[in-house]
């Protein structure tokens, strides 16, 4: 069903959002770099970007962001002196397409000038072999004889949020191969980008560097209904890429290896590695093709921008659509992404991981500080390369005064250490490999478990601690005392910390006593046991069964989200910060307490679940794309499988509907959103298929939904894998041949088994 592997639209032209907006959702992407989905011709004022997954730079105050590289794929064509653009009056037809097999971007446009049709096509992907390589084949037809003149190379001007990040590039030719090199202001980065183009006819080619572009003029007489193709080989280093010797050589040895390759030879490799990626991770859903291309395209988008094997870098919150939210990672990637990789790609949460075991030391930084100076990891909210923090204190702008608003993100939203902390232990439980906490990860736990020790409030008249003055999931109630949902989370860091400690003294006692050591933490630690015993969580209330999302939270204003909406007198009014709307009201941006009992799911009853979600979802704005499946996923839980489906669905086209919130305040804040994507994910495999694992076991509890005739993917699982098939009366979970037959204690022999 090829219409369940593609998206396509004969859209062109229209406003600078819309074009934005076809930029994020056509994107590709290899986890080195993404190229938003914008043609050929474009230039920055149609954003077309390359974004650079771990290249960071800062130009004067503005925000840190990442970098975007000269545009190695820039292509225009002229037909008799007149260079043609899908924005421009002559286009008859366009259409454009997003391959999902081989994450492939495909465009044809057809034109009509001076009485002659010329039909352009390109075909564009982002290397899934060779990470530093994009690779285009280009060709052009025309029903009648004429001049063609096609400009093609590096375009140096590019568009940036912040920038520019690369000033003064520098073009130059090497043979066949043009190159454009610049350096990031901060740390004098280098950026070289390669490119090297080969027509099939043989024809004129012409330097042209004028308008800080490095391009060649290829030219050709074209007899009519002649199709000219030609190729462009690219490629991107920089100095986060280890190589021997000078990263021109090696981004010019990199297009010519792939030009000795070929275009076919190229993408045949490329494609094969995708069909390895689906095999893996693709997700069956029959009898709804609607739920089917909309989750696929979400497995699509986490494939396409999963950190590079070895470069520890993770995924931002807006992924590699651009530099929006300055190509952050947030608690995002452990919450919403990491579980799709941990259960479907486990190489790549490893990399997630290693991310966070790498900026272990910003995190320090952080904590010292931040406010009155705190112990251990406080992980930034808005992290880059370094894990030093990129949220600003004013990360709002109020579009009535244009002054920026005190945000208390970066300083109160302290649930992200133990966000890490959790995702860094479910690694270990679901996988039994420890080598990722020898590796940091026990020391990331155990600092992250310190900070909490140090910021926590001994409230002596009730002997228990409490988290004061914070931020939970909810954006919109600052400084709040006792969020349930940062509690929990702090408890859990106490007791994951000890149980890392129980672990490592069993099977790796001298590399805990060298860690405990290192963190001279042999005083400390049974304070952290002591913290998770006397730790104040919110409890269900006996009556109702409802958790106050913080201390005082219930006495606000209960009005309905319509209401506080209606009394916007801005359509980019922020609704929380000091004056916001929502402040002094029940009203939240997004799943919290709901958060919670996903999160936690094992340790509340249905009822607990249904009396919550009920009292929350109606508050509950949805301002952020993280909420929908939170309330979707709970939905499952407890049985509403219709709200679930709606919510899943919500989610899960996000990107493919693009109806998301473009502004919070002044701030820009279009982009793709790969949060979202694990989220549909997870309530595809969590929710409706209800897979639940620990550390002992995977159980398999569905609830498709009515109208799925099949639901059907893989899993990993501590080291094997799980072919799983549900349909409305069974379910087969298959052990996959390859799996290793020596088995440890906690694995039990595979066999067919039927879950029910
Ligand atoms: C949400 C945060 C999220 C961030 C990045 C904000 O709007 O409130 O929870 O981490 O966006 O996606």
């Amino acid at each position: 069903m090829k219409k369940l592997w593609s998206l396509s639209t004969t859209e062109h032209g229209g406003d600078k959002e819309s074009i934005m907006r076809r930029g994020n959702v056509y994107q590709v992407a290899n986890g080195y770099m993404g190229y938003r989905g914008t043609l050929d011709e474009f230039g920055p004022d149609e954003a077309v970007g390359i974004t650079l997954a771990g290249v960071f730079d800062r130009v004067g105050d503005a925000w840190r962001e990442p970098v975007n590289a000269p545009n190695g794929g820039f292509t225009r064509v002229a037909l008799d002196g007149v260079e043609l653009s899908a924005l421009g009056d002559d286009v008859v037809r366009h259409r454009q397409t997003l391959h999902f097999a081989d994450a492939r971007f495909e465009r044809t446009t057809v034109f009509r000038r001076g009485g002659k049709t010329l039909t352009l096509t390109s075909s564009r992907f982002l290397s899934a072999v060779t990470p530093n390589l994009g690779v285009i084949a280009v060709s052009v037809t025309c029903d009648q004889p004429g001049e063609i003149a096609i400009r093609t190379g590096i375009d140096g001007n590019i568009w940036d949020l912040n920038g520019p990040h690369l000033p003064e590039l520098a073009h130059t030719r090497e043979g066949d191969v043009l190159l454009t090199a610049g350096r990031t202001h901060e740390s004098g980065k280098h950026v070289v980008v390669a490119e090297l183009s080969s027509a099939e006819w043989a024809g004129g080619q012409a330097a042209d560097s004028a308008d800080n572009r490095n391009l060649r003029v290829l030219t050709v007489r074209a007899e009519a209904g002649q199709t000219y193709r030609f190729f462009k080989y690219f490629a991107v280093f920089t100095d986060n890429d280890r190589v021997d010797g000078a990263l021109g050589e090696a981004a010019i040895s990199a297009v010519r290896t792939a030009h000795a390759l070929g275009y076919d030879e190229c993408l045949a490799q490329h494609a094969a590695e995708w069909r390895r990626k689906w095999e893996r991770c693709d997700v069956l859903i029959e009898g709804d093709d609607e739920a089917q291309h909309a989750l696929r395209y979400s497995v699509l988008q986490l494939l396409m921008v999963a950190p590079v094997a070895g470069s520890a870098n993770s995924i931002p919150a807006r992924a590699l659509s651009g530099q929006v939210y300055k190509g952050a990672i947030f608690w995002d990637t452990e919450m919403f992404m990491f579980p799709f990789f941990l259960h479907a790609y486990p190489e790549k949460a490893v990399e997630l991981l290693r991310y966070r075991i790498r900026t272990l030391d910003g995190a320090r930084r952080k904590a010292k500080t931040e406010g009155a100076g705190y112990r251990g990891a406080f992980y930034a909210w808005e992290s880059q390369d370094t894990g030093d923090d990129a949220c600003s204190y004013f990360n709002v702008g109020d579009p009535f005064t244009g002054r920026e608003l005190r945000t208390h993100f970066r300083d109160k939203q302290v649930h992200i250490s133990g966000d890490v902390a959790i995702a860094m232990w479910e690694y270990f439980k679901l996988t039994g490999d420890d080598s990722l906490l020898l590796e940091g990860g026990a020391e990331v736990i155990l600092e992250c478990a310190r900070f909490y020790h140090s910021y926590l409030y001994y409230k002596k008249d009730k002997d228990r601690y409490e988290v004061l003055d914070v931020i939970g999931p909810d954006e919109y109630h600052e400084r709040v005392n006792n969020n349930a949902f940062t509690n929990m989370v702090a408890r859990e860091t106490f007791l994951i910390a000890q149980a890392a400690v129980a672990h490592l003294r069993k099977k790796h006692p001298a590399a805990l006593s060298a860690l405990v050591k290192k963190l001279r933490l042999a005083r400390e630690l049974p304070a952290f046991a002591e913290a998770a015993r006397k730790l104040y969580v919110p409890k269900p209330a006996r009556k109702t069964g409802l958790i106050e999302q913080f201390d005082g939270y219930f006495a606000l204003k209960d009005v309905p989200v319509a209401e506080v909406k209606a009394k916007m007198v801005h359509p980019h009014e922020y609704l929380g910060a000091g004056q916001g709307l929502a402040v002094p009201t029940q009203v939240i941006k997004q799943a919290d307490v709901v958060m919670m009992l996903n999160l936690f799911k094992s340790r509340f009853s249905a009822d607990i679940k249904r009396a919550n979600w009920e009292y929350y979802e109606p508050r509950t704005e949805h301002g952020s794309s993280l909420s929908a499946c939170a309330y979707a996923l709970v939905a499952t839980e407890f049985g509403n499988l219709d709200f679930a489906y709606k919510y899943f669905l919500k989610t899960a086209k996000i990107d493919l509907e693009a109806k998301y919130k473009v502004y919070a305040g002044t701030v820009f804040m279009g982009g793709s959103h790969p949060a979202a994507n694990g989220g549909a994910w997870m309530t595809a495999i969590f929710g409706f298929a209800g897979v639940q694992a620990d550390a002992r076991r995977l159980a398999i509890n569905p609830r498709l939904y009515r109208t799925w005739r099949r639901l059907q993917f893989r899993l990993s699982y501590r080291g094997d894998w799980f072919r799983v098939e549900l349909t409305p009366d069974r379910a087969n979970v298959v052990a996959e041949k390859t799996n290793r037959r020596a088995r440890s204690p906690h694995r039990r022999p595979a066999q067919k088994s039927r879950a029910r």
